[in-house]
């Protein structure tokens, strides 16, 4: 089973096990982890699963969809490595995933 390295805005770390076909987000609410709320369910329409994929993880990801972009325009703290993580799909590939966690969703 793959796992995700989430950390949050203050450092804190949690290893999660996440199963192949779940959202990132889901994975995390499913965890209780603080900081990932996905109050939509995962529609891609209300940006409260913000999540920034560490560098070294961009290009292995779910790409970004038109809809994502636009929800992130509106979104706080956005960088470049931002992304709504319902909108990344766990795969055996991504084991070792690390997402980064904003402050704003606190
Ligand atoms: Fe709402 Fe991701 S859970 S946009």
């Amino acid at each position: 089973m793959p796992k995700i390295l989430f950390i949050e805005h203050n450092g804190k770390q949690h290893v999660v096990d996440a199963e192949s076909g779940k959202s990132v987000m889901q994975t995390a609410v499913d965890n209780l982890l603080p900081g990932i709320i996905g109050d939509c369910g995962g529609a891609c329409s209300c940006a409260t699963c913000h999540g920034y994929v560490d560098p070294a993880w961009q290009d292995r990801v779910d790409p970004k969809g038109e809809n994502e972009e636009m929800m992130l325009d509106g979104a706080m703290n956005v960088e470049p490595t931002s992304r709504l993580t319902c909108q990344i799909s766990m795969k055996a590939e991504l084991d070792g995933l690390v997402v980064r966690l904003p402050a704003s969703q606190f």
